[in-house]
């Protein structure tokens, strides 16, 4: 029996996205999810993520928690090495699951080639120099460049640490089944492999290997989180909107995006949410913003960001509609304490828990942007807990396909990424990329520093 751990309320949309308009969209939304099921869509060569959760084998699991396991008993930090979708959906499980603060974790997941810094390498290395340390590189092509250059300091450093065999022992590599550079050296080296499922991309990958190994590393219910998925595939599917919670909102962001609402603001009240954010801007802008159109998705910390952007979202351009994410239950209770003199006047709210005072900041941040013209709905999370991420994460995954659909593009490929790599490989002096190098060079005279 599946419990949701998810809701979705859009109770406040009442007047700008009207029942009616809601059921004109409810048969292009079941194509959608027809064309899913059937795989008959764009990209339908990308959908392993669809079912995934209940096909995933149970000896896989096995092995990536007792891979796991061994590298928890052996190592104090474990190096994650990895970028976009390679890294994200490990970052935002591991913070929205763990203790707030790096010390408290045992052993520590610390992210590296996600940026392109000496500064935040060197400071990585200097930090986890007196530490027992593992390395997972993560890259399903095997080629990108920021994973790519870090592992090269990062795998030099192993070396010197620990000898070439025993780094060896202590490196994982997460790739694609058979392609790439990563997976010729991991093979040379004698690295230990997990599998990147090829028909399923990067940013909808964190129920794969790439998200689950490091996620395990971290002392995190790997089970419990696949379970969450495999329940949502139950309140995400079927053919009322009412109860079909993805394609509900898949419709509902459609609607708004329509009638010029261009911009989504996903907006949180806990700091543990902050990278699952992260993780859905990769989602939904890297799927839907192509062919000119998709919604930009942005996000925003409350109350960190009331006090900052709070002011442009209460009184700024009207293009932007607001998916507030709030959690019912955190793990700790504090209360305010009681001050005889009360000379800060904050008596009133003397023996109130955090969590009912933040409940307060969301009930009136919802009225007073709704007021201000931003329409606005809440995702509710009942806790942080495995099974509730795991719904969270697939409620996500399946809305931004179906959103992807009813805008018309394919939501799995990303052709928009390689602009950039090309220039940057031209400039770098890449084999095979001097035509364009001679191309860019009379405009880069203008922006060298
Ligand atoms: O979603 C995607 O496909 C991308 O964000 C990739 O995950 C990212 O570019 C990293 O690619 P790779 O895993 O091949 O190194």
């Amino acid at each position: 029996m599946t419990t949701a751990k998810i809701s979705y309320n859009d109770s406040f949309l009442k007047q700008i996205v009207t029942d009616s308009e809601i059921e004109i969209y409810k048969e292009p939304v079941m194509n959608a999810e027809k064309m899913l099921n059937d795989r008959s869509g764009p990209g339908n060569d990308f959908l392993g993520w669809l079912d995934l959760p209940r096909k995933m084998p149970s000896s896989m699991l096995d092995e990536i928690v007792s891979k796991a396991q061994e590298i928890r008993s052996k190592a104090d930090v474990l190096i994650c090495i990895g970028i976009g979708g390679s890294y994200l959906g490990a970052k935002a499980a591991i913070e929205f699951l763990s203790p707030s603060f790096e010390d408290m974790r045992k052993p520590r997941v610390v992210f590296a080639g996600h940026t392109i810094n000496s500064d935040y390498l060197q400071d990585m290395l200097s930090m986890v120099e007196k530490h027992d340390v593992a390395v997972n590189v993560i890259s399903k092509s095997g080629t990108t460049t920021e994973p790519g250059i870090a592992f090269r300091v990062v795998r030099q450093w192993m070396e010197e640490k620990y000898g070439r065999k025993e780094a060896a022992s202590r490196i994982i590599a997460t790739t694609d089944p058979e392609k790439g550079a990563l997976r010729k050296l991991a093979a040379e080296e004698g690295y230990t492999t997990f599998e990147i499922p090829s028909d399923v991309g990067g940013r909808f990958s964190v129920l794969t290997p790439v998200g689950l190994f490091p996620i395990a590393v971290a002392g995190v219910d790997i089970k419990k989180l696949i379970k969450g998925a495999s329940d949502a595939m139950e309140i995400c599917s079927g053919d009322n909107l009412k109860s079909n919670l993805a394609a509900r909102y898949a419709v509902t962001r459609n609607i708004l995006f329509r009638q010029g609402y261009t911009t989504e603001v996903l907006a949180s009240f806990q700091p543990q949410i902050h990278f699952v954010s992260e993780w859905w801007k990769q989602l939904a802008g890297e799927s839907e913003g192509k062919n000119q159109t998709g919604i930009f998705p942005a996000a925003l910390d409350y109350t960190t960001d009331l006090h900052s952007l709070g002011q442009w979202m209460q009184e700024g351009m009207r293009s932007v509609f607001e998916t507030f994410i709030v959690l019912k239950k955190t793990k700790h209770t504090i209360t305010v304490p009681k001050f005889e003199d009360d000379s800060d006047e904050l008596n009133y709210l003397a023996g109130k828990s955090f969590e009912e005072i933040n409940r307060s900041a969301y009930s009136g941040t919802l009225l007073a942007h709704v007021d201000g013209g931003v329409p606005s709905a809440t995702l509710v999370l009942d806790d942080r807990s495995e099974e509730t991420l795991g719904q969270l994460f697939y409620f996500f995954e399946k809305a931004i396909a179906l959103s992807g659909y009813l805008l018309r593009v394919n939501p799995f490929d990303q052709p928009g990424v390689e602009a950039y790599k090309k220039n940057m490989f031209a400039l770098l002096g890449k084999k095979g990329f001097d035509k364009l190098r001679n191309e860019l060079s009379s405009r880069t005279e203008a922006i060298e520093l």
